[in-house]
């Protein structure tokens, strides 16, 4: 069984596994907002980095093998502010999301705020909204769907949502479209949400770090 090394600490992990499960055996609570088990990790949102001891590169614990003797760290400051760059370049045009001026405190006006996993690191890391802050994305709700919305201006483009779609074999499916600042999942050929969804739209909901895809009558948090 292999073993890596995360700030000193040694921890076996399953053969094929990565550096995020690692960390998560031992206990640490790495933000991870593009990765899901069973997907393909597209590294979109660099919140799970760390940093090699031996050539001191910056890595995405989701998209690295956990192979036998590597050595990182993990909870050093330096580690921790970049993740909290990453967590405010997210927020930097993400709507309704400010910071008390007085108490320093993150506030969000999203109903799905205490589902939301973006909310929930930049809080633990402190993150500043106005760091990087741009216009933010104007709301783009899409219903049509008997159990969902879809809110794209919320979206971090992780692509969990794509890629769950094309798993549970829906026929269209969901779709990265535009360029630039103006890239968004959307549906294929602006055929309607239901369309695109038809069973996996729960997944999808569930799957979501942020509150662009919404169940009606989401109330657990999201894992
Ligand atoms: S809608 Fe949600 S799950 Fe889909 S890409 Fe955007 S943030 Fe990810
Ligand atoms: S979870 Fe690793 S880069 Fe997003």
């Amino acid at each position: 069984m292999p073993t890596v090394i995360i700030d000193n600490h040694p921890v076996d992990v399953t053969p094929g596994s990565n550096l995020l499960a690692a960390a998560r055996k031992l206990g640490l609570d790495v933000p991870a907002l593009c990765y899901m088990p069973g997907c393909e990790p597209n590294t979109a949102c660099m919140a799970c980095v760390m940093k090699r001891v031996d050539t001191e590169q910056i890595i995405p614990a989701c998209a690295t093998p956990a192979v036998d003797g590597l050595a990182v760290e993990s909870e050093t400051e330096e580690v921790r502010s970049l993740r909290r760059a990453a967590l405010e370049l997210m927020l930097s045009d993400h709507p309704g999301v400010t910071r008390d001026a007085a108490t320093g405190v993150l506030r969000c006006d999203c109903d799905e705020r205490d589902n939301c996993r973006l909310r929930k690191y930049a809080i633990a890391y402190d993150a500043d909204p106005d760091r990087f802050a741009g216009p933010p994305r104007a709301e783009q709700r899409r219903y049509g769907h008997p159990q969902i919305t879809y809110d794209s201006s919320k979206c971090i483009l992780c692509g969990i949502c794509v890629q769950l779609a094309a798993q549970l074999g829906e026929p269209l499916g969901l779709t990265v479209v535009g360029r630039g600042f103006e890239m968004r999942v959307d549906t294929p050929l602006g055929e309607s949400l239901d369309a695109a969804l038809t069973v996996a739209a729960r997944r999808c909901a569930g799957a979501c770090p942020t509150g662009a895809l919404r169940a009606f009558d989401s109330a657990a948090p999201r894992g």
